[in-house]
């Protein structure tokens, strides 16, 4: 009696949904050119532009480093700054027209950690960016950094998180009291542009495999429609292996021997992602020392996962590395492989000697003497 009362009412409700459905499939079916390469051309004074989106709290601080040291590299970039402080435009948390203006004719933006107010109807900014400019795959490379030691020495693991659908479709609701549901949305075209960003992004960084992390084994549709897809973009890179391992038995894998997805580019569904790629950032230091990039088909946006930091913000104790880093992300996704490099050599070089380590990572310099000491070994090694 109470399950066919159950199965009434869900049926009820997920006719709802149907048409709430239809409005994400219309958002996740919106590129049929799926990936995106960098193409911005450079201005009359031979720089790109970039957006720069300082962040609150120690944002400002890194910012001011990234800026200081990849003028010192001489990298080709003009920075626009913008504020992102949110708007309420519709009732909807909404980013100010200036900034969505400046990453649509930068189409690459750098990006601080953002605090989200508490308490005053906003929604994380960090989602409303993300959904703003469809920002669609998530890329997070871990790499073991010399000089600052943890129980783990071999880890090279990137992994590529699908960022606009599947748990975190946002599609939730009670069906009885007592009994939820909440929808998992896999969509072929959403996996699709995320499968094939994995193998270009493997391509272009010399990895030889694809891995779709899954588990298609319990959830046969939604998942198994993720790997299906994989599967099938495969088949465009025949240089490219492709394989597939359970989301379980990745956790396992990566924290017996790291050194097992050293050479490979792992794919996976949003929640798998969100989980998995923290608990490599884990193996490495953990989040201040983890870069990032967001992916979309108009913009990209590159930022430290991080937070602001509010208890170091304004004393000069930040550590910039994260955000270098994913600054570093930003150069290499705009061809600028010289300048990448220079200061990637240069960060690496600072930590390994470990005389200008922030307090984070040990150490008892200021972030301006960290920055100082990049900016030092980007001329001198
Ligand atoms: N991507 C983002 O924009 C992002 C991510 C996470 C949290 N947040 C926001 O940041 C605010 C604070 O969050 P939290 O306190 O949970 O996390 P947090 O990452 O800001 O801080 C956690 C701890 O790590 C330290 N830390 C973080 N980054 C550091 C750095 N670069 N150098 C040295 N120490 C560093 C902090 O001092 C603190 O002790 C919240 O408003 C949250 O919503 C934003």
């Amino acid at each position: 009696m109470f399950l066919s009362r159950t199965a009434a009412t869900a049926l009820k409700v997920n006719a709802l949904s149907a048409a709430k459905l239809n409005g994400i499939r219309a958002i996740t079916t919106a590129s049929p050119s799926l990936t995106q390469a960098f193409s911005a051309q450079k201005n009359a004074n031979g720089n790109y532009l970039v957006t720069l989106i300082p962040g609150d709290g120690i944002g400002p601080e890194i910012s001011r480093s990234v800026k200081e040291i990849f003028a010192a590299a001489k990298t080709p970039i003009e920075w626009e700054e913008v504020d992102v402080t949110p708007i309420i435009k519709d009732g909807k948390t909404a980013i100010p027209e200036e900034a969505i203006t400046s990453v649509r004719k930068s189409t690459v933006a750098l990006k601080g950690p953002l605090a989200t107010p508490i308490g005053k109807g906003h929604v994380s900014l960090n989602l409303t960016l993300r959904r703003t400019f469809n920002l669609y795959a998530n890329v997070r490379p871990c790499r073991s950094i010399a000089g600052y030691k943890t129980p783990y020495e071999d880890v090279n693991t990137v992994l590529i998180r699908e960022n606009t659908e599947g748990e975190y479709s946002g599609i939730e609701h009670e069906v009885v009291d007592g009994v939820v549901q909440s929808i998992k949305l896999i969509t072929k075209e959403a996996s699709e542009r995320v499968a094939r960003y994995a193998f270009t992004y493997a391509q272009s960084v010399g990895r030889d495999r694809v891995t779709a992390v899954h588990k298609a084994n319990i959830m046969k549709l939604a998942d198994g429609l993720f790997l299906d897809v994989c599967r099938q973009v495969s088949k465009e890179f025949p240089n490219i292996k492709f394989d597939e391992v359970l989301l379980d038995r990745a956790c396992l894998h990566i924290t017996s021997d790291p050194s097992l997805y050293a050479e490979t580019v792992m794919v996976m569904p949003n929640l798998y992602g969100d989980i998995l790629s923290d608990m490599c950032a884990g193996l490495i230091g953990g989040l201040g020392l983890t870069p990032s990039g967001n992916i979309g088909r108009d913009a990209s946006i590159f930022e430290a996962v991080h937070g602001t930091a509010p208890d170091i913000a304004g004393q000069d104790k930040a550590n910039p590395t994260a955000l270098l880093l994913s600054g570093i992300m930003m150069l290499k996704h705009m061809r600028l492989n010289e300048q990448a490099a220079n200061i990637e050599q240069a960060v690496f070089k600072t930590i390994a000697e470990g005389k200008a380590l922030t307090g984070d990572l040990g150490g008892r310099a200021t972030n301006t003497q960290y920055t100082n000491a990049v900016i030092e070994s980007t001329f001198n090694h």
